[in-house]
């Protein structure tokens, strides 16, 4: 399958749902998923309490990309213009190498806080003497998950507070655990439970909380890619101009965390649209990915470019814990179709393919931004969306949308006046 689908900006929605089934080879009745009313009133309301509706998002597929060697269409759910045509048009700028990854194990973090333990100290040692018999009792509540080459691998200790204080003596146990393609917050959450007690009487304390970490460093991905200066180049700036002032902006973002916030905000654009359109608790990464931006702690950008002798290098680092089994919204038929759509079956695949849509959501930000700033294409993909709104189909969209973007009044009035005109006098 490959992922260039040269023109599909271009189609109506007919045509792009045909294309993509040609592209993918699925039957048509898959595309049921996203459909309006694509989730049943019934299932929404097995999902989370007090149901009245849904919420529909656009769903879209970002074409060009080419991850660790293999072609896919990243489906992405969002609602802010340009960030599927950006992805696409970076995507486009990395070929033919394209993003090439490097998933961690699939490592999450339990943490069993205990309060008031009089000599932490010996509460940490007792903890540390008795970790290999914890996480193999705890191996011995998930043999689903040992089955699958997962399960508990490590118990470790930290001492957060010294008495006295508030909470006396404080310790933190974490438990690892290679939750292999589940995203593992309910595993993890049920083993923290069930240890709990037994830590806190080991470690001579109270047990408190028993919760996952989502600062889930121990299940990261990288993620890079290499852009030629040819690829670079725009109108006005040559592919070395661009080069030279994307790295820039890089090291402005490794400067400063006002911009950082931002240069991150750009990444989670793409990563964020498929991990809504895959079913993904996108809460988790968001806060997963703030938290180990800040792990130094300075605020860091999460991605960086570099120079390299007529090439600019791109390197994504974060952590991403999604999941392909488990977890409620894997009975979303959207989110389901969306995972076929990319050809993912496993987590760390998943982990790619969001990961590569937020390198490219970043190259094009700062692409753009380095050059003539990111209003005027932003601005003509919006006049291309009002035209359409408006009823205009074929070459006419073009002709509205052109015509919007040079008299500076992009509305949705004026999209309609113009394409009025048009139609009287073609
Ligand atoms: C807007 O959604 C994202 C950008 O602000 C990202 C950036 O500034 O790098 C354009």
């Amino acid at each position: 399958m490959t992922s260039r689908l040269p023109g599909f900006f271009r189609l109506g929605v007919a045509e792009r749902r045909l294309r993509l089934l040609e592209a993918t080879k699925l039957p048509a009745a898959r595309l049921a998923a996203i459909d309006a009313g694509g989730l049943p009133l019934e299932a929404a309301d097995g999902m989370i309490e007090n149901v009245v509706g849904t919420y529909a998002l656009p769903f879209a597929v970002a074409v060009n990309f080419t991850i660790d060697d293999v072609d896919v269409l990243v489906p992405m759910a969002i609602e802010e213009p340009s960030v599927v045509a950006a992805a696409s048009n970076a995507a486009r700028m990395t070929r033919p190498a394209g993003f090439t990854t490097q998933s961690s194990d699939p490592v999450m973090i339990g943490q069993i806080q205990v309060t008031n333990v009089d000599d932490v100290d010996a509460g940490a040692a007792a903890l540390r003497g008795a970790a290999d018999e914890l996480v193999a009792d705890a191996a011995r509540l998930v043999p689903k998950l040992a089955a699958r080459g997962g399960g508990p691998r490590a118990l470790e200790v930290r001492v957060l507070a010294r008495p006295p204080g508030p909470d006396g003596g404080v310790l933190v146990a974490h438990l690892h655990v290679d939750c292999r393609d589940a995203m593992g917050a309910n595993l993890v959450n049920t083993l923290c439970e069930a240890l709990a007690d037994r830590v806190a009487r080991i470690s001579g304390g109270r047990a408190g909380l028993r919760i996952l970490s989502n600062l889930t460093d121990e299940r990261a991905i990288t993620v890079r890619c290499r852009v030629d200066d040819s690829a670079l180049g725009q109108d006005r700036a040559t592919g070395e101009e661009v080069r030279a002032a994307i790295a820039s902006a890089s090291r402005f973002a490794e400067l400063d965390p006002y911009r950082a916030a931002t240069h991150n905000k750009g990444i989670m654009n793409g990563v964020d649209a498929v991990l809504v359109a895959t079913g993904q608790d996108w809460r988790a990464v968001e806060a997963g990915a703030h938290a180990f931006a800040a792990k130094s702690g300075a605020y860091r950008p999460l991605a960086t470019w570099r120079e390299d002798d007529g090439a600019l290098l791109g390197e994504l680092v974060m952590p991403l814990a999604v999941g392909t089994v488990g977890g409620a919204l894997h009975g979303h038929p959207a989110a389901q179709l969306a995972l076929e759509l990319a050809g993912v079956d496993h987590a760390d695949r998943l982990a790619a393919v969001a990961a590569a849509a937020g390198l490219a959501t970043n190259l094009a930000a700062l692409r753009a931004l380095a050059t003539e700033g990111i209003q005027r294409g932003h601005m003509a993909l919006h006049a291309r969306g009002l035209a359409r709104a408006a009823g205009a189909t074929g070459d006419l969209v073009d002709r509205v949308a052109a015509e919007l973007s040079g008299c500076g009044d992009v509305k949705p009035d004026r999209a309609r006046e113009i394409l009025a005109r048009l139609k009287e006098s073609p």
